[in-house]
């Protein structure tokens, strides 16, 4: 597959800027991976890594009293994040904000709790773990989505999707072993149901993808990338039991391993 180009790039936004989210996950699985989350403060001070439009900063608003900082590189989502938050009247608690999470300007040890749903990857697993656990307090928690191999061999167009987006991407052992070393405690983790891919991410796509080719209909070019992006729902329905989203929960330790 090559590397995209940038009208590639432009319609990938159009499309993926109107979603709901960005990613694979849904209120259940956030509601399931706070429940793990057993020791939070009453108002806990939470960051979100890679938000884009903020599905789940919403849930988590709604989920829980305390304040949110969410942070995307991408302005766009942000932007729309930012609409949602004023809009809902959730400006007193949560603020969301253009940056880099490879390099947040955010004091050390100062959150109770880090969320990040399909974002840390892009930053290199251990590097952010790294980093989070610099941010978290002792006994703060870190809750995150990640995709995984669950089987060997997988289709060449499902390996080559991968190697593009996240050619490191290990099985289940391979993120436990990380989460370890970089030195939290594993609290737990589940795997993402079928689900929180298709009703929260890929149906979402397909019918903005269903409303701009009538948008791009004698665009041959942007037709042709309609069709690309409109492969990844079809792959997942057809290859998801070779990878998965798992949603790890995981905590700094009280005293520093
Ligand atoms: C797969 S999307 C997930 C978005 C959202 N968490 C969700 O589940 O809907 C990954 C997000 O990470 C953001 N991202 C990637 N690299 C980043 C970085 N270095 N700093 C901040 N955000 C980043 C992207 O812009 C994108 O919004």
């Amino acid at each position: 597959m090559n590397k995209p180009d940038s009208r590639f790039w432009d319609i990938f936004f159009e499309v993926y800027e109107d979603l709901p989210r960005q990613g694979p996950g849904n209120k259940a699985c956030a509601v399931r991976a706070l429940g793990l989350c057993r020791e939070l403060p009453d108002y806990p001070a939470i960051l979100d890594l890679g938000c884009g439009v903020g599905g789940q900063t919403i849930y988590l608003a709604e989920l829980t009293p305390g304040s949110i900082v969410a942070i995307d590189n991408h302005a766009a989502s942000i932007e729309r994040l930012q609409g949602s938050i004023a809009e809902l009247g959730l400006s007193q608690r949560v603020r969301a904000i253009v940056g880099d999470m490879a390099h947040p300007e955010l004091p050390p040890a100062s959150f109770d709790l880090i969320w990040s749903e399909g974002a840390l990857y892009s930053i290199g697993l251990r590097n952010a773990l790294c980093i989070c656990h610099g941010l978290l307090r002792p006994g703060g928690y870190l809750a995150f989505t990640d995709a995984i191999w669950r089987k060997e061999n997988p289709p060449p167009e499902v390996k080559a999707g991968f190697d593009l987006d996240y050619p490191t991407m290990g099985r289940l052992d391979d993120d436990l072993a990380a989460i370890q070393d970089e030195g939290f405690e594993i609290v737990g983790h589940f795997t993402l149901p079928d689900e929180a891919w298709l009703d929260d991410f890929y149906t979402p796509m397909e019918n903005r993808i269903t409303e701009l080719r009538g948008k791009y209909a004698s665009d041959v070019e942007a037709s042709k990338i309609l069709d690309q992006l409109a492969e990844e729902p079809g792959l997942h329905r057809r290859y998801s039991d070779f990878y998965a989203y798992e949603f790890f929960v995981a905590r700094r330790p009280l005293a520093r391993k």
